[in-house]
């Protein structure tokens, strides 16, 4: 596997933080450092991190109906952390792809590999996301071609990517967008005057959410592998069922 892959596999660390440490020759491969982050290597391979040893372990990837008034970090703040709720081994390492709001409620996915998450949070892989959106005024009837041509919001040079909407109700809609920008559902609200009422995200790529507020589940080996461009499906260690 590749070189970045193998040391965020072997330890917390997420793609980013792996790559600049093999980068600054703080990974060895058969004490050889400053190799590529895409070299290719095998857990037979006496690969280094500081001088210790690393050993691939198993991923994790789990989804979570996340509840409202919980928070998408690995510690307690104004609100108690989601993983509060998540009661397996070596939780700290756990991270979400693609985090919500304290007040907005819904699907969650939680991994160990950041690689994996990579792929669902960029923006160039358009993985869509779907969310349910209450609002404070009936949905205008421009609103939906205005998502589609993209919104510039505050503070941003971009325009939104297209999203799509379809109306449930008047003030209740499905959302579907495939990037994720700081609140960005409540301001693309906001830039055409409405507001945001209640937000609950249902669907990542083709995973839907099937579990009761609080509750969690292993993916199964389909759904992880759904994140992958079909050129790159992995080999999945993790558990799953
Ligand atoms: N957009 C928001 O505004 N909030 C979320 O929690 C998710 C998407």
């Amino acid at each position: 596997m590749r070189l970045d892959k193998f040391v965020c596999k072997s330890t917390a660390l997420i793609k980013s933080e792996a790559i600049a440490l093999i980068n600054a020759g703080k990974v060895l491969v058969n004490g050889e450092a400053f190799l590529s982050e895409s070299a290719q290597v095998h857990e037979n391979n006496e690969i280094l991190l500081d001088g210790k040893r690393l050993i691939a372990r198993p991923f994790r990837y789990l989804l979570m109906n996340k509840k409202v008034n919980t928070i998408c970090s690995n510690v307690d703040e104004l609100y108690p952390s989601l993983f509060n709720d998540v009661s397996i081994d070596k939780v700290s390492e756990l991270h979400i792809a693609g985090r919500l709001d304290a007040d907005t409620t819904g699907l969650v996915l939680i991994t160990d590999d950041g690689r994996w998450s990579y792929n669902i949070i960029t923006p160039s892989c358009k993985c869509p996301k779907v969310y349910r959106v209450d609002l404070s005024r009936p949905i205008a009837d421009d609103t939906a071609e205005k998502f589609k041509q993209g919104l510039q919001l505050q503070g941003e040079q971009e325009l939104t990517l297209p999203a799509s909407l379809s109306v449930i109700s008047p003030q209740r809609v499905l959302l579907t967008i495939t990037e994720g920008k700081f609140h960005q559902v409540k301001r693309m609200f906001a830039a055409v005057g409405n507001k945001v009422t209640a937000l609950h995200r249902e669907q990542i790529g083709s995973v839907v959410l099937d579990v009761a507020p609080g509750q969690w589940r292993y993916l199964s080996a389909v759904e992880i592998q759904s994140f992958y461009p079909p050129a790159k499906k992995q080999s999945i260690l993790g558990n799953s069922s």
